[in-house]
């Protein structure tokens, strides 16, 4: 999604703003921009490339200004062109902007009835008009921005300069993350702290309503109400080698071979305890758990899958009714709430739009209980929930979502025994089995990584393939959801996934020798039934991918392959059986040529509806 970059210092910003970008592309764009003020007025490049495309453009006209501000568009309202990139200008005022405004259509034409010429599609430019408007009353560039804000409707983080003003930056959000960073003599503002730790470790979040004035020697914040407010300034535990590639080529890599890492830390506070609590999630968990009577799960993408994990883990061990939603259908949907709910957010980024207006509509209905497990400390999804999980999988990058999954299901897990335990069903011999497996978890992910090499033989069929087919049964239904998901969003081939049982339903019609079909294919109850389906497959010609455990008898032989998988995890089997996955997509995407962790049209981070 877009990303924002501000700052004015004593020196030339525009490098800080580009490695603020560059910082920021993981989040994927498609345009970027940036305009400062100097001796000129204001000066403004824009490119519809790369930021190092950018870059060079602003080197070639020797870009150079002491404030500034630069954005990195994902395209919205208007297709990915340079007139519709950010900022956008109007007269001496330069905007950039994140979000959507809804009353963008009617504040157009009013501001046309008034003169005001547009030049974009986007919605951004009515704010650049809007501010320019309102500073011809002769007021200063906080008041018209602050004027200005309160006519948006929808959900927005904006920074702004004005070539009358060279002394202040005005930032304001509604919806949409927006942060301070706090330097010495100097100052700065982004969408995300990524953008701003190459400056500063000192960071103010902004809260909803919150209009900022920027200077060199400090901030000035004005809350929804008006009221000049204090807020807390946080100092980032974010290391700036956390987000750097290091000795791989791309961060979709270095994220699945970073999952052993990455759930032994999500997990550190437990597999050295003899026993587990509720307090994990929050010291009023405890109270909150022996009240709840059901849990709803919202989420969307990855996490919804990580969601459906957990229902399987929720109703089969800790016998409490389950239900996952898609948030942006939740959201809008007439259901009936239930205040002994526990209602569950999941989300590696804690800012995605719809979980957000997810969990509020929850809350309005009258839910009591809310609790997120999520991967960023201090985001919107964190501060709204009264308990909290955070998975620490460390900054993720790339914008197919590995390591955040894999620490989500450890999380619900975990989860899912401390309610079994407060259920009564799970005896004390038990608990110490399954965290024996959780200790054990990041130890069985490493073997499975050694996968690899099978992988990419794999790979090297299906990157030929338009279609493929991911099939699992129980509680790996949803781990083939998520394998055909992976697929997709790097790979570009068209993947569906199927619960085994469905095939003859429908899907089966589908199955030729041109289409691959995975099948995960663990020891567990369903075994003998999902080797039924395979023979399904195999008996119309399809070619079958398998991952099986040692138990299963499954073999390699013409039109079947088989991975085995090096260890049987039970319980946590789902986590294991994801990294193949992640895998195949991974090397199938390398093989077409694919730009891996920022694949075409979608976006890190999705802060819009
Ligand atoms: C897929 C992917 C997305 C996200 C989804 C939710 O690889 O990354 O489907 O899972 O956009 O994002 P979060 O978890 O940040 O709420």
């Amino acid at each position: 999604m877009c990303g924002i970059v501000g700052a004015i210092a004593r020196c030339n910003v525009v490098p800080i703003l580009l490695e603020g970008l560059k910082r920021l592309e993981y989040r994927g764009y498609d345009s970027a921009g940036v305009a400062v003020l100097n001796a000129s007025g204001l000066e403004r490049v824009r490119s519809t490339g790369r930021v190092a495309e950018l870059e060079k453009l602003t080197q070639a006209q020797g870009l150079s200004g002491n404030i500034g501000i630069a954005h990195t568009r994902w395209a919205t309202h208007g297709a990915p062109e340079e007139r519709n990139a950010h900022p956008h200008v109007s007269g001496g005022v330069s905007v950039v902007h994140n979000g959507i405004i809804e009353n963008h259509e009617a504040m157009r034409a009013r501001l046309r009835a008034k003169g005001y010429v547009f030049v974009s599609d986007t919605d951004t430019e009515v704010i650049a008009h809007l501010v320019n408007s309102n500073l011809q009353a002769g007021v200063t560039l906080f008041e018209a921005v602050r004027k200005s804000v309160v006519e948006l409707v929808g959900a927005y983080a904006i920074a702004v300069v004005s070539e009358s003003d060279h002394d202040h930056l005005v930032v304001a959000r509604h919806g949409a993350p927006l942060q301070l960073g706090v330097g010495d003599g100097e100052n700065f503002a982004a969408s995300d702290t990524s953008a701003l730790i190459q400056v500063t470790q000192k960071v103010i979040y902004l809260e909803d309503g919150d209009v900022a004035e920027i200077t060199l020697g400090g901030v000035t914040i004005v809350d929804a109400k008006g009221d000049t407010v204090e807020r807390a300034v946080h100092v980032s535990q974010l290391s700036a080698a956390a987000v750097e590639l290091g000795n791989y080529q791309h961060y979709m890599q270095k994220e699945i071979f970073e999952q052993p890492i990455a759930v032994a830390n999500t997990l550190e506070m437990v597999t050295s305890a003899q026993s587990i609590s509720p307090q994990l999630f929050g010291a009023a968990a405890g109270e909150v758990f022996r009240d709840i009577d059901s849990v709803l799960i919202l989420a969307c993408g990855t996490s919804y899958h990580a969601g459906m994990v957990a229902r399987y883990w929720i109703e089969g061990f800790a016998g409490i009714a389950c239900n996952v939603e898609i948030a942006s259908e939740y959201r809008y949907r007439e259901s009936v709430p239930n205040p002994r709910a526990l209602v569950i957010t999941i989300s590696q980024s804690g800012e995605t739009a719809d979980t957000l207006a997810a969990l509020q509509h929850a809350k309005e209905l009258g839910h009591r209980y809310s609790l997120s497990v999520c991967n960023v400390p201090e985001s919107a999804l964190i501060r709204a929930s009264d308990l909290r999980f955070l998975t620490r999988a460390g900054p993720e990058i790339g914008v197919a979502s590995t390591k955040a999954f894999t620490t989500q299901l450890a999380a619900l897990a975990l989860l899912t025994m401390v309610l079994a335990k407060m259920r009564g069903r799970l005896s004390t011999e038990r608990e110490a089995g399954l965290l024996k497996a959780l200790r054990h978890l990041p130890i069985a992910l490493q073997s499975v990584l050694h996968v690899e090499p099978q992988i990419r033989m794999w790979a090297d069929k299906f990157a030929q393939r338009h279609h493929a087919l991911f099939l699992g049964r129980g509680i790996h239904y949803p781990i083939a959801m998520e394998g055909a998901l992976k697929l997709k969003e790097i790979s570009y081939i068209h993947a569906e996934a199927y619960a085994a049982g469905e095939l003859k339903h429908g899907p089966l019609a589908l199955v030729d020798k041109y289409m691959p079909v995975v099948a995960i294919a663990p020891q567990d109850a369903l075994i003998e039934k999902l080797k039924s389906n395979l023979q399904e497959v195999r008996a119309r010609g399809g070619e079958l991918y398998v991952m099986a455990d040692q138990d299963t008898k499954l073999t390699s032989s013409d039109g079947v392959h088989v991975i085995r998988m090096p260890d049987h995890a039970g319980l946590l089997s789902p986590i294991l059986h994801t990294v193949p996955l992640q895998l195949l997509a991974y090397h199938v995407a390398l093989e077409r040529g694919n730009d891996v962790d920022k694949p075409r049209n979608l976006a890190k981070s999705v802060t819009v509806e």
